[in-house]
C-alpha cells in the first residue's frame, strides 16, 4: 500500500487528557450521551493550524453547559487540550469537535450521583465538502422543523435535524430549510439562513428558536463594515417568491450561496451580489486571522 498523503491523516481523539488515535476511544455503554443525547458539543474551524472563534466558541460551550447543568468542566483545560491534540497531528486544516456529556451512572432519569462529565474531543483534517458549491450554490429542500423549544442550546440530540438532513439528501440538496407550524423559517439542520429583501440583508431572531451561529454573528459585524444594511426579521416560507439571495452559514459551510429551494429558482437562479461580497469578506477575515 502507497503511503497516506499527508493531507490525510488520522482523526486524534482527546479523551479526559489523555490523546489517542480516535478509532481506538472507548467510552462506556452507560455513558448518558449514549443513552440519552445528555450532553452538548461545539464544532470549531481550524484554519492554519489555529481555531477560528474560539473564545466565542467556548462562550457558547459554556452557556450550553450552563444550560443543562453540566458542572465541573474547566474549560480553560478544555482549550489547552484541544490545542495539544491539534498540535500533535499536526492538523493545519482541520475541524475540531468537542462534546461533553453528564457522564455515565446506572440508566436512570434523574442526574447520575457523582456525575463526572465526560470531556471528550476529536481534530481530524477537513476536506472541503463545499468548495464547489460556495461557487455554483445549493439547491435546498423546506422541512418541518421538528426540535424542542431549546434550539439555542447546541444538544447533542440531533435526531430532528438528521431526519431532515436525510431527505434533503434524499432530494438532491445540501440542506433542509426547518420551519415552523406558522410558516416562519428557524434555520438549517447545520446551519443559519440569511435572506436579502430588497437589499436588506434578514436573520431570522436569535433566541430560543435557532441556534445562535457564530458564523452568523461575524456575517452580520462584516454586513455592518461592508454598509450593508441587516435587520433580524422572522422570514415566512410563502416570502421566499419575494427574497433575491439566500444563503446560509455555518464553521464548515462557511457562506453558502442557496439558489433554488424546492425545486424553484432563488433570485436569478445564480448567487446575487450581496452574498458574493459576504463570501469575499469572510474569505478575508480568514485570511487576515491566518496571517496574524
Ligand atoms: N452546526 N444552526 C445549527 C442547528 C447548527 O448545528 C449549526 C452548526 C449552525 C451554525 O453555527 P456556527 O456558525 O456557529 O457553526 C446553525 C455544526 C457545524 C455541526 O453540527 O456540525
Amino acid at each position: 500500500m502507497s503511503p497516506r498523503p499527508e493531507t490525510h491523516r488520522e482523526p486524534l481523539a482527546n479523551l479526559g487528557g489523555a490523546i489517542l488515535p480516535l478509532a481506538e476511544v472507548r467510552i462506556s455503554a452507560l455513558d448518558r450521551g449514549f443513552l440519552f443525547g445528555d450532553g452538548v458539543y461545539e464544532v470549531l474551524r481550524v484554519y492554519q493550524p489555529r481555531p477560528w472563534l474560539e473564545e466565542e466558541h467556548f462562550a457558547r460551550l459554556a452557556n450550553s453547559l450552563r444550560a443543562v447543568r453540566i458542572d465541573g468542566v474547566d474549560l480553560m483545560c478544555l482549550r489547552r487540550r484541544m490545542h495539544d491534540t491539534t498540535k500533535a497531528g499536526p492538523f493545519l486544516d482541520a475541524t475540531a469537535y468537542i462534546q461533553i456529556t453528564r457522564g455515565s451512572g446506572l440508566r436512570t432519569h434523574f442526574f447520575p450521583e457523582p456525575a463526572t462529565p465526560l470531556e471528550f474531543l476529536f481534530v481530524q483534517d477537513f476536506a472541503d465538502p463545499y468548495q464547489e458549491v460556495r461557487e455554483v450554490g445549493a439547491g435546498v429542500i423546506t422541512h418541518p422543523d421538528l426540535r424542542w423549544q431549546r434550539c439555542d442550546i447546541k444538544s447533542i440530540n440531533l435526531l430532528a435535524n438528521v431526519l431532515a438532513a436525510e431527505a434533503a439528501k434524499e432530494a438532491g440538496c445540501k440542506e433542509a430549510l426547518l420551519y415552523r407550524p406558522d410558516g416562519s423559517l428557524t434555520e438549517g439542520t447545520h446551519s443559519s439562513l440569511f435572506g436579502v429583501f430588497s437589499d436588506m440583508l434578514v436573520a431570522p431572531p436569535n433566541g430560543p428558536a435557532i441556534l445562535p451561529g457564530l458564523t452568523r454573528e461575524l456575517i452580520v459585524r462584516l454586513a455592518t463594515k461592508e454598509g450593508i444594511r441587516f435587520r433580524e426579521q422572522t422570514m415566512n416560507r410563502q416570502e421566499l417568491d419575494r427574497v433575491s439571495e439566500l444563503f446560509l452559514t455555518g464553521t464548515t459551510s462557511e457562506v453558502l450561496p442557496v439558489v433554488r429551494v424546492d425545486g424553484r429558482p432563488i433570485g436569478d437562479g445564480r448567487p446575487g451580489p450581496i452574498t458574493r461580497k459576504l463570501q469575499r469578506a469572510y474569505a478575508q477575515a480568514v485570511a487576515t486571522f491566518v496571517g496574524a
